[in-house]
Formats: structure tokens, C-alpha cells, sequence
């Protein structure tokens, strides 16, 4: 599996540091949460903070939209520098466009789903998205409790885009540690997202090396 570590568990005051030490730990992209306040109950970083640790690292940057109105704001994420974005399908956005908008900037477009969505509302977009994001946790805050039984979503997701001849990627998003990552793997996600797993731990890069879960 692929790790992409989340910033919101970062030491914000040393955002840019803290890219390049999980850069060097093994990170395989570097995952920013972007929350309004309005969609989620918590409010995070925006365009501005993402152009300013773009030059600390190659690395793709992996944005999920956590806000009312993603279609508004592919140009200003895309002009930051972001490689993916995803957005939420209960946003209020209309899919299909802004799917459509991140592709015109020549980005990777994803759809996110909360825990209460069902896996079949991703299905009329997968031939379109490059990824399908999977909340693990109630989208808002970092530290809660993996949600195992989002498992079948993910692989109801990927059984339907192998029935397509798909390659869509699977992303999983939350409560993601040493404890909780083989049930990603058992159910074949492709890209973990860990924030407190990496951030907190004592040595970043034994815990980016176990999340690979590299057989
Ligand atoms: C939650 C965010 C997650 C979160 C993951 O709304 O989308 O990316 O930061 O943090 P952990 O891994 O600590 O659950
Ligand atoms: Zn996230």
C-alpha cells in the first residue's frame, strides 16, 4: 500500500519541516485536509498555506476538499500546487462538473464518501475519477477510532471498477495505525492516510515502513 501521511496531525507552527521529515521517512504523497468550518464542524489551512510548503517537497500533494463548495475553489487549489483533489459527493457541488474542473487544471480528480453513504453512490463516476476516497472516520478531526466496517465499501468499490476493467485507486481515510492498517490491506486498498499513526509516532518512518505493509 501506499502511505500518505495527513498534516492535520502535524506540528502546524513547523508545517514545512515536518513535510520534509515524513518526505525523508518514506512518505509516498503528503495528504493536506481542508476543512470550511460549514461541512465539517473544524476549519484547517487553505490555498495560501499549501503554496507555501509546496517547495518543501516533490512529493504529489494529495488535497481533500472538506468544504461546502469544492467546485469554487479548483482553480485556487490548483494554482497552490495540489496533484490530486478529492471532494466530498455530499458536498454541495455538482459532481460531474467539478470532477470535470480538476481535469481541465490537468489534476487527478477523487470522490470522498462519508461513513453514512453507501459505496454505490461512487459507482457513476468511476470511469471518470483517478481515485475514490473511503472515510474511515467521521470526516471533521484527526485521532478517532478506524471504522472497520467500512471495509465492504471498499470492496464493493473495487469489485465494481474490476467488473469495468477500471484501475480506480482506493484511498481509506482514518484511525489508520499499526492496529487498524491490515484491514485496509486485507480488503485491497491501494493508498492509507495516516495522521496520527505517522505523527505521533516515535519514529516516523518505522511507521510509514509497516503501513506499506510491502509483503
Ligand atoms: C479527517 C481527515 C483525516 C485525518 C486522519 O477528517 O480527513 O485525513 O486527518 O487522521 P488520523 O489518521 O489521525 O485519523
Ligand atoms: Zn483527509
Amino acid at each position: 500500500m501506499k502511505v500518505a501521511p495527513s498534516l492535520l496531525s502535524c506540528d502546524f507552527a513547523k508545517m514545512g519541516e515536518e513535510i520534509v521529515r515524513i518526505d525523508k521517512a518514506g512518505a509516498d504523497m503528503i495528504h493536506l485536509d481542508v476543512m470550511d468550518g460549514h461541512f465539517v464542524p473544524n476549519i484547517t489551512i487553505g490555498p495560501a498555506i499549501i503554496k507555501s510548503v509546496r517547495p518543501y517537497t516533490k512529493l504529489p500533494f494529495d488535497v481533500h476538499l472538506m468544504i461546502d463548495y469544492p467546485l469554487d475553489y479548483i482553480d485556487a487549489f490548483a494554482d497552490a500546487g495540489a496533484d490530486i483533489i478529492t471532494f466530498h459527493l455530499e458536498s454541495m457541488s455538482d459532481p460531474d462538473m467539478t470532477i470535470e474542473k480538476i481535469k481541465l487544471r490537468g489534476i487527478k480528480p477523487g470522490v470522498v464518501i462519508k461513513p453514512n453513504t453507501p459505496a454505490d453512490a461512487v459507482f457513476p463516476y468511476l470511469e471518470k475519477v483517478y481515485m475514490v476516497l473511503v472515510m474511515t472516520v467521521e470526516p471533521g478531526f484527526g485521532g478517532q477510532e478506524f471504522m472497520a466496517d467500512m471495509m465492504p465499501k471498499v470492496v464493493a468499490i473495487k469489485d465494481e471498477a474490476k467488473k469495468r476493467g477500471l484501475d480506480v485507486l482506493v484511498e481509506v481515510d482514518g484511525g489508520i495505525s499499526d492496529k487498524t492498517f491490515s484491514f485496509a490491506a486485507d480488503s485491497g486498498v491501494d493508498i492509507v492516510v495516516s495522521g496520527t499513526g505517522v505523527f505521533k509516532a516515535d519514529d516516523a518512518a518505522e511507521a510509514i515502513r509497516l503501513l506499506k505493509n510491502t509483503k
